[in-house]
Parts: C-alpha cells; structure tokens; sequence
C-alpha cells in the first residue's frame, strides 16, 4: 500500500512486524573493542532510525534484557541538512535522519536494521565518528570564498543557468562523508577525496577572474624548484604581467609555479601531477598532427643554444609537422640566463645520478 504527500510517494508496509530488531555496532571510547548489541522496539508508522535510537536510548535494554549504556551518535538538523547524523544502516551508508524504516524493512523484507559507524573516519564512539578530515580537505583546496567586509564586492558577473544549476548542485554538499565512505578509491585519508574537489570546482566555475584565461605564462629550465619562470614573457590579454601585478605578487606566483609539482603531491598524497603533462603532451601531439607551427615551452636536445650543450632543458619551441622545427633564442637578463644555467645543473646532475 502507498500513499502521496504531494511530493514523493511514501511507501507503507501492509503487514509491519510487532517488534524491529535494531542490531548496533557500540564501541565505549576511542581505541576500545567493538561489538553489537541487539535491541527491539515496537512497530509504529512514520519511524525514521533517529526517532527509533531516541526511543532505545530512553530505556537501554538489550533485547536478552541486560541493561546498558545508551547508545551514542550525532544528530542535528533533523532534515537532512546538516549531515553529521551520517552512519551505515543496512550495510549502506546514509543519514539516519532521513531513513525511514519503513523504507529499510521493505528493502530489506525482514525486521532487523543493523547501524553501524562510518568505517572511513576515525569512530569515537558507539555511531559517532570525527569527521574533521573532511573540513582539513576543505583547507586544502581553499574552499571558502575571503570576506572581511573590507571590499565592494558589487552585483558580480552575470551566470548562465546551466552555469547556476551546475554550481547550485555542488554547493548542496553538507559535509556528510558519504562520498569517501562509499568510494572504493579512499582509504586511510590517501587522496581529498570527491568532496573536496567538489567544492573546487563549484569555486573554479565562478565566473570571477574568468580572465585568467586569456594569460599566457612562460618557463624555462627544468621540471621542480629550480624552473625559471619568465614574468616579463607572461601576458595577461597581451599586457605582460609585470604592468598588472606587483612585485610582491610576480614572486607569490613564481614561487607557487616553482612548487607547484610538490603542492599537487602533496594534495594527492600517493601519485604525481599527471594532469598537467597529460594536457601538454596533447597539445604538443596537435601541433605537430596538424603542422600548427605553434611555439610551446618543450624540452629539446639543446647543442650550445642558451649557452648549454648536450642537455634535454625546456625552452620555447615551434612544433609542426616535422616536429621540433625551431628552438626560439629569447633574450633573457643575466640574472634569467643565471637560473637558467642553474636550472640545466639540476637537470645534469639527476643525470649524473641515473648514470645514462
Ligand atoms: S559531496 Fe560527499 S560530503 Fe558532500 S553531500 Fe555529497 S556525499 Fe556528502
Ligand atoms: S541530523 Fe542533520 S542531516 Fe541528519
């Protein structure tokens, strides 16, 4: 039997059982045992799993009669808000808040709900866990939006509403951890994790600063710390940089060019930036396909240009049909060619190391 509320059509059992068995994963405190404790409520209509816990923790009886704690777990909004009421019941993780049992014992076609803590976040204790991992991962890709209420920030640039709709689905996260409980590649805190780059995207698809794309940046030398980035050869809309930003800033960007590499190690913990080299790799591949005569930073067999000699460096080459067509001499400050010669050691040295 079914009945409509005027949204969603609410399922109902025809024949529920007296008693739900509620089968609870407990654990006293952090570090400490695991085990389950069995319970049994009566049935009654409209029973979501939160309701049903507030009911055993009024009277802590197991179902064999011992008496017990209460059970523990987090609870807040109550409407599916907040997410922090997030736990695995019948082995699928979700918000207990939400979780009618109706629904579960049609699902399920027997009377026992089993909960348990999410297994991803450290358990504290009974169905709570510390979900403060996700709010680091929050730090980690600066998913915040800075007001000090020191700037205007003005009507903002206009959005389409695919663009709106799009973002408005991201911005719904709530921090549940339902994502990395469910994803087969997260474990043991080795990558952000959806969440996070979730909330990357929906701040990268603001059309805020969307004029970034029109920059055109420039390096030099080797791949890691030692790379010279060229802000007299970067351009934003055809204006180098140098006549848009400050100085202290040209460095702020250097430095975070330099170490890029090790940032996005860092983000993923295990693995390397393949992104990047898989974006340039295609773009060097289309150049070459459809002779676009198109000038990219490559790393060539440099013989005396640049002043080095039988060394794989990167520098501004045209790629067309016959591959490497031209390595382009640009004038650099003996300052650049200094880091550029600094940056060829590095480079030497690895191969040094090698012994190839
Ligand atoms: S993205 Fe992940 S954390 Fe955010 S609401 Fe969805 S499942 Fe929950
Ligand atoms: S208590 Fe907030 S989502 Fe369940």
């Amino acid at each position: 039997m079914s009945e409509t509320n005027g949204h969603n059509e609410k399922k109902r059992l025809t024949n529920p059982p007296k008693a739900i068995e509620f089968r609870i994963s407990r654990r006293e405190k952090i570090g400490a045992a695991q085990y389950t404790e069995a319970f049994e409520i009566p049935y009654r209509r409209s029973l979501n799993v939160i309701s049903a816990l507030m009911e055993i923790r009024k009277n802590p009886v197991t179902k064999d009669g011992k008496q017990t704690t209460p059970p523990v777990w987090d609870m807040n909004c109550l409407e599916q808000v907040c997410g922090i009421c997030t736990m695995v019941i019948n082995g699928r993780v979700r918000q207990s808040c939400s979780a009618l049992v109706d629904d579960l014992l049609l699902a399920s076609g027997g009377n026992q709900i089993t909960l348990e803590p999410m297994s991803k976040f450290p358990n504290v204790r009974d169905l709570q866990v510390d979900r403060t991992k996700m709010f680091e991962h929050l730090k980690q890709v600066h998913a915040w939006v800075e007001l000090d209420g020191t700037h205007n920030l003005g009507p903002g640039p206009t959005m389409t509403q695919e663009v709106q709709q799009e973002r408005y689905a991201y911005s719904r996260c709530m921090t549940c951890g339902c994502c990395l409980e469910a994803c087969p590649q997260y474990h043991d805190d080795n990558y952000i994790g959806p969440q996070a780059i979730a909330q990357a995207k929906l701040f990268n698809m603001h059309p805020t600063g969307k004029a970034d794309m029109d920059v055109t940046a420039f390096v030099l030398g080797g791949h890691g710390d030692t790379m010279v980035p060229l802000p007299r050869y970067s351009t934003c809309a055809g204006i180098p940089v140098t006549e848009l930003l400050s100085k202290e800033k040209i460095d702020e960007i250097v430095k975070r060019t330099a170490n890029g590499g090790a940032e996005i190690v860092g983000l993923l913990k295990t693995g390397s930036a393949f992104y990047a080299p898989s974006l340039a790799a295609v773009e060097m591949a289309e150049a070459i396909l459809k002779d676009k005569k198109k000038i990219l930073p490559c790393a060539v067999l440099l013989e005396g240009e640049y002043g080095i000699n039988n060394l794989f460096v990167g520098v501004p080459c045209k790629l067309g049909k016959n591959g490497v067509e031209q390595i382009i001499e640009i004038s650099l400050t003996s300052e650049e060619r200094a880091a550029l010669q600094k940056s060829a050691g590095s480079v030497q040295e690895l191969i040094d190391i090698l012994g190839v």
